[in-house]
């Protein structure tokens, strides 16, 4: 038997520390909170994505009455912009989300499912999609899926 231990690594940010690129995307992704359709959690969530061309695109949770139907914002967003622009690659994400449109206090990270749909980007891209995750007063960086999804399945 092999005791392994595993690090992972993110930046703790405040707003103002982040660059003017992430900055920007974080702006967005806060924007599209207003664009979300939770009427059964009252739970919004933005996303954005930033392209390979330097472009953003957006998204937001669209829920349904028949709750699986419905999708995060996380993937709202990659969906949307790899079907609009599929020979573009995806660098970097935002997600911000709170009750009732007010960001979290702990940054409310991503679900498994859009953990899984950012690694198969990053590995479209061969190249790191970095994830940025909001709160109230701080946003977590991290710099490639990787460290956000251990043991990322990319067996086929
Ligand atoms: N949600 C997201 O949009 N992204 C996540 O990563 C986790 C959860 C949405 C789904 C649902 O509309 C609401 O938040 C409550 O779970």
């Amino acid at each position: 038997m092999t005791d392994r231990k595993l690090i992972l690594s993110y930046k703790e940010y405040t707003f103002d520390e982040l660059s003017g690129e992430d900055r920007q995307l974080v702006e967005a992704a806060v924007g599209a909170m207003r664009n979300a359709y939770s009427p059964y959690s009252n739970f919004k969530v933005g996303a954005a994505v930033r392209l390979s061309d330097g472009s953003i695109v957006i998204g937001s949770n669209q829920e349904n009455a028949a709750y699986p139907s419905g999708l995060c914002a996380e993937r709202t967003a990659m969906f949307a912009a790899s079907a609009q622009h599929p020979e573009l690659d995806i660098r970097s994400l935002a997600v911000a989300g709170g009750l009732d449109g007010q960001l979290e206090e702990v940054p409310a990270s991503p679900c498994g499912a859009c953990r899984q749909v950012m690694a198969q980007y990053q590995r479209k891209a061969g190249a790191p999609l970095s994830v940025l995750v909001v709160g109230a007063e701080c946003v977590w960086k991290f710099d490639r899926v990787d460290d956000l999804l251990p043991f990322i399945f990319d067996s086929i």
